[in-house]
């Protein structure tokens, strides 16, 4: 991997260049019906009114809404599961955003400043939608890495230019590169730019830390953050990877989805049982403070802010005991 200085200066030259990205359209909102090959692909000026009360969506129901990650799209393996687990629960709606024309790009820096380019696009799709009578309140946004630092920027546009603060927002392991630990902005210029997800952009933003040293953010960011096996390393994924083998490079990024979608699978609350750490005790493991749940119920634990650590065992299930 890039060392963080390089990837600075990467960044410096792609501003030098001017090359940003023009997002002009190709952003889709896919609605799901029964499974995972029935959907809708909509976008900018669709009818949504259309949609309410179809198999596509059931205005009663809350909503889940995905966003993928750069090199991904809709159709990612990962993403199809997450997908299946949603529908499968049957009391969700559940929306993937196709961002694919622009995640098949393989220019990050060019990709990262137009974040905020393509944040607007996704919330006129969420006005229109809004206008057309659809609940924003019920709505749950989940983002994969970049995706999540793209629902971080839709999250404060909603604020800043319509006064909606989004429910939820839960960060997947949200991408490292080029973002800035907006905890720190006074003193640094790049978390001023590109600040990451943070507990501004939503009423409650949970993240699951697990590529930490590589592909992901190394800080915590969220009003509770979840560092499975200290966030780095996951069971199953070596330390050491040829840098051509791209599925090993990102086997701990991926498992973040991985939990995520086993935690909607279980029937139980307190999967992925989790503790409270004081100081930097997730940074081994070790904490002993109150419990919480990773993942899909982590938003009852909501009153327990901070981070918590938890160890998971060996590849599948990912699940740790019920205890
Ligand atoms: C998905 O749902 C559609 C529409 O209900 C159905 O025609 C199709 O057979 C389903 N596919 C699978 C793989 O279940
Ligand atoms: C949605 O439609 C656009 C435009 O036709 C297409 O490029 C995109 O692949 C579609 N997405 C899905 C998931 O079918
Ligand atoms: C919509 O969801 C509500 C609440 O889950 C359920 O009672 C109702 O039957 C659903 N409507 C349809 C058309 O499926
Ligand atoms: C939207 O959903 C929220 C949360 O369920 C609810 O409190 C609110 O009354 C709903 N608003 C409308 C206009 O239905
Ligand atoms: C979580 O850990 C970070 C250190 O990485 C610390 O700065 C932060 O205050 C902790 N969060 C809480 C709520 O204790």
């Amino acid at each position: 991997m890039k060392s963080f200085m390089s990837k600075v200066l990467l960044f410096y030259i792609c501003l030098y260049e001017g090359q940003t990205m023009i997002i002009d359209g190709g952003i889709y909102f896919i609605f799901y019906g029964s499974n995972s090959s029935d959907y809708v692909n909509t976008t900018l000026n669709y009818d949504f009114v259309s949609l309410q009360n179809t198999n596509y969506f059931n205005m009663s129901k809350p909503t889940a809404i995905f966003n993928h990650g750069w090199i991904y799209d809709v159709h990612t393996d990962i993403y199809v599961a997450l997908a299946e687990a949603y529908l499968s629960r049957g009391d969700y709606n559940y929306i993937a955003i196709d961002w694919s024309k622009y995640s098949h790009d393989i220019n990050y820096p060019e990709l990262v400043t137009s974040i905020n380019d393509q944040a607007a696009l996704i919330v006129s799709i969420l006005i229109q939608m809004q206008t057309a009578g659809f609940n924003l309140t019920t709505f749950h946004f989940i983002g994969h890495s970049f995706g999540a630092q793209i629902f971080g920027r839709v999250g404060y546009q909603l604020i800043q230019n319509y006064n909606f603060t989004p429910t939820r927002i839960t960060g997947l392991d949200p991408a490292g590169p080029m973002f800035g630990n907006f905890n720190e902005w006074p003193t640094s210029p790049i978390a001023l730019l590109y600040p990451s997800l943070n507990i501004l952009n939503a009423k409650f933003v949970d993240i699951i830390h697990t590529d930490r040293y590589k592909n992901s953010e190394d800080y915590s960011a969220g009003h509770m953050d979840f560092w499975p096996n200290t966030g780095a390393y996951q069971p199953g994924c070596s330390i050491f990877c040829d840098t051509q083998d791209y599925n090993c490079l990102v086997c701990s990024h991926n498992r973040a989805v991985k939990y995520y979608t086993e935690s909607i699978q279980s029937g139980s609350v307190r999967k992925f049982k989790s503790n409270l750490c004081s100081g930097l005790g997730y940074d081994i493991g070790l904490c002993f403070g109150s419990v919480a749940s990773m993942g899909f119920y982590a938003d009852k634990y909501s009153a327990n802010p901070g981070n918590y650590s938890l160890t998971t065992n060996s590849v599948s299930p990912y699940s740790v005991s019920n205890a």
